[in-house]
């Protein structure tokens, strides 16, 4: 029996990967902005949301998980949320984690600040991430950084609109955490943006996105376009006239702003914003099977999870990866069945309610 195979919920691998890594990097990893309340609230919000299952139901007998989103089918509504640089918890870092996905059937995102460059992680992983674009210094560097997303194969690009400006992180700061010198960013070094040695506490001279700048990016990339980082259903709806795609409603897992409105509580506005065909994401907070049947009844097409994945990985390298999604995929299932459903598309509002109203 391989050791990972005692831990049996998400909530396993955390205590697990808590306790063995190296303090300051899981401070990092689990902190958010300020007291890290916004990081409690995002997974607390599930709590206050409740599944309503049905005895009787009108089939069909065999269950089937899988959705598809922008053109790709998902074995289940899930994809790996950008985390960077990767390496801070393994040595495969985004290498171990794009094959994980992409070997369940799923579709990791990878940050424009990966450990590996990204042309190493799409040939470990051909036609099964998306590239996550940070605007770094000019619009002449952001040009070249999606001609190469794009030359390296990536099926999407995922602007994230909002971590532009440096995050005030207390915990991580009073845990010491620094970049340890094993750790690069090997796209920026690839593009030429970063030269020399990265800087301990992160890169902070991202280009403060505007509405026109997306209308630009827009502009510059025939790939699918998704926004990641909206809460707001009128900003939902601003990206979708600039010819945006899809939707990420997402506070960067608490990460930015403390006292931030939970993502899930956010959902429900953006996707009664957008029409039914414009697919709306979530991430934040997402521990369970039950959690992603909540988030999908409340008009999510798929979540994103960030931190659980980087357990199994810091864990396990791929085959932690792989335990986390095999766990997920298990518990969704589950529910499903237990709901009296048998695929996604039948999961809708008429199977949660909430202690309060979320829209
Ligand atoms: C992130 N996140 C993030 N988002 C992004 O767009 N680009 C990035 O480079 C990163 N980097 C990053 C590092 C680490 C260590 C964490 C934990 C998160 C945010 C991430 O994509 C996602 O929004 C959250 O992680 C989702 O919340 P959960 O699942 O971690 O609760």
């Amino acid at each position: 029996m391989n050791e990972l195979d005692s831990l049996l919920s998400l909530a396993d691998f955390e205590q697990r990967w808590m306790a063995e890594a190296d303090p300051p990097i899981a401070q990092y990893v689990a902190g958010g902005a300020g007291s890290d309340g916004a990081v409690a609230a995002n997974t607390a919000a599930f709590d206050e949301v409740w599944l309503q299952p049905r005895g009787l139901h009108d089939g069909p007998d065999a269950l089937d998980t899988s959705v598809t989103v922008l053109g790709h089918t998902l074995t289940m509504p899930l994809l790996l949320a950008p985390t960077s640089p990767q390496r801070l918890v393994h040595p495969d870092a985004e290498l171990a984690t794009a094959r994980a996905a992409a070997g369940h059937g799923l579709l990791s995102l990878v940050s424009t600040d990966s450990h590996y460059p990204y042309a190493e992680i799409t040939q470990a992983a051909p036609g099964r991430t998306w590239f996550q674009l940070f605007a770094y210094r000019s619009r002449r560097d952001v040009e070249a950084t999606l001609e190469y997303a794009e030359t390296c194969g990536a099926s999407a690009i995922v602007v994230t609109v909002d971590a532009s400006f440096a995050a005030r992180r207390l915990t991580t700061r009073r845990a010491g955490y620094r970049l340890p010198e094993t750790v690069d960013y090997g796209t920026l070094r690839t593009l030429g943006i970063l030269q020399g040695a990265p800087p301990a506490g992160g890169r902070h001279d991202k280009l403060p996105l505007t509405f026109a700048d997306l209308e630009w990016i827009r502009g510059r990339t025939r790939l699918p376009l998704l926004v990641k980082g909206v809460l707001r259903p009128h900003d939902a709806k601003r990206c979708l006239e600039l010819g945006t795609d899809a939707t990420i409603v997402s506070n960067h897992g608490g990460r930015q702003l403390d006292g931030v409105v939970p993502a899930l509580f956010a959902l429900r506005a953006v996707v009664e914003s957008v029409p039914e065909d414009h697919p709306v994401l979530l991430d934040g907070g997402v521990r369970s099977g039950t959690d992603l049947a909540k988030a999908i009844a409340l008009g999510a097409r798929a979540v994103c999870i960030g931190r659980p994945y980087l357990w199994g990985l810091g864990l396990g390298g791929r085959h932690g990866v792989e335990r986390v999604l095999d766990i997920l995929h298990a518990e969704f299932s589950d529910a499903l069945l237990q709901l009296g459903i048998t695929t996604v598309d039948q999961l809708d509002e008429t199977f949660v309610t909430a202690a309060r109203r979320l829209a």
